[in-house]
């Protein structure tokens, strides 16, 4: 087993914890010090983790010379400044996606990373997911297309309730339609995915439903992209009695790859008809998790690795900011 890798934790919210949680079971990611704006967050991780030290500001913890990593976890306001913060320290960076909602601070972060050679990448967790390896065999750019040329894509996302219950004790943040909204939060990791596989994607058109309180986020959404010629289709709804789900199609000219939950399920159509289970359940989701954490170590260590960095998740982001921007056909 190789040196324990220590790292800082900035955002001690829902997903601050989750993480916080998954490195209490690695062998060698360690979160060591701590630091959230609120108070609150701050006094229920002190409770469930009294092992670990707070530090007193954001910069403090940065400035910590013990740390070989920092993990950011706050709303997406917060990531450009925390990571230039932590590129002046010599550290590398894991950030929470969505990248930024501050597209010039994000692409000079980029251009510092590229020129300082510094080391960063984003959570996008289906990176790590047996999901995505799925894809990238039958579509990717390397494939030899077991399943024919790929013909369309479609999504299809739902959700009972915005928020979530699991992520209810997020701030308002989450639910408003400046840093929040489902696309931000969770349509941004399948076009990671899609982006991944296929290159990049414009916006055919796409019309997006707001509240009328001119704040909140959206409630559904219908856009049509295209990658390469290939047409995506995406719709996705809040409310409406709908259960959570979420569905991705890949159809092509000799078979099919479908995609649910989370990419913790994928089956295959072949040319006869018939479908292949490619895998599925709690076990691919969770060592899809571990996976990434592995993943993240390797990049702390400058060795190669599958998440993507702060350029590619910009490219997500850059599709799904033109998304809520809306588009007539
Ligand atoms: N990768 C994933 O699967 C996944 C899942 C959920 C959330 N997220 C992302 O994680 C991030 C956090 O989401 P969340 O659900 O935990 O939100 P949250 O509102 O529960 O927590 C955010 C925390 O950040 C703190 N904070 C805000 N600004 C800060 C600052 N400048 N300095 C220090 N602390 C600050 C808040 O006090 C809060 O405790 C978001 O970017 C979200 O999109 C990712």
């Amino acid at each position: 087993m190789g040196k324990q890798l220590n790292v800082g934790v900035i955002g001690l919210g829902v997903m601050g914890q989750r993480m916080l949680a998954r490195m209490a079971g690695h062998e060698r990611l360690r979160a060591v010090r701590v630091w959230d704006a609120s108070p609150a967050a701050v006094a229920e991780v002190q409770q469930r983790w009294p092992e670990l030290r707070v530090a007193e500001s954001a910069e403090s913890l940065i400035q910590d010379s013990g740390l070989h990593s920092l993990y950011i976890a706050t709303p997406p306001a917060a990531h450009m400044p925390l990571s230039n913060l932590a590129f002046d320290a010599g550290l590398s960076v894991f950030c929470e996606k969505p990248l930024t909602v501050d597209f010039d601070s994000a692409r000079q972060t980029i251009a510092r990373i590229a020129s300082e050679k510094r080391r960063a990448a984003v959570n996008f967790s289906l990176a790590s997911s047996a999901g995505l390896s799925a894809l990238q065999r039958a579509f990717g750019a390397a494939s030899r297309q077991p399943l024919g040329q790929l013909q369309s894509v479609e999504l299809e996302l739902a959700f009972a309730a915005w928020p979530r219950p699991w992520q209810a004790a997020a701030g308002a943040w989450l639910s408003q339609r400046g840093e929040g909204g489902m696309a931000r939060e969770v349509l941004s990791h399948f076009i990671f995915a899609l982006q991944r596989v296929l290159g990049s994607c414009s916006v055919t058109s796409s019309a997006v439903d707001y509240p009328d309180d001119g704040q909140s986020a959206e409630t559904g959404l219908k856009a049509e992209l295209n990658a390469s010629g290939v047409p995506i289709r995406i719709w996705a709804r809040v409310g409406g009695g709908l259960a959570d789900y979420n569905a991705m199609r890949w159809q092509a000219s000799a078979g099919e790859l479908e995609l649910n939950e989370w990419f913790s399920q994928a089956r295959e159509r072949q040319a006869d008809g018939s479908w292949r289970d490619l895998g599925q359940g709690e076990a691919w989701r969770t060592a899809a998790h571990l996976d990434q954490l592995d993943q993240w170590m390797a990049m702390i260590e400058g060795r190669s690795h599958c998440l993507p960095g702060f350029a590619e998740a910009l490219a997500a982001q850059e599709t799904i900011e033109a998304i809520l921007a809306g588009k007539s056909a």
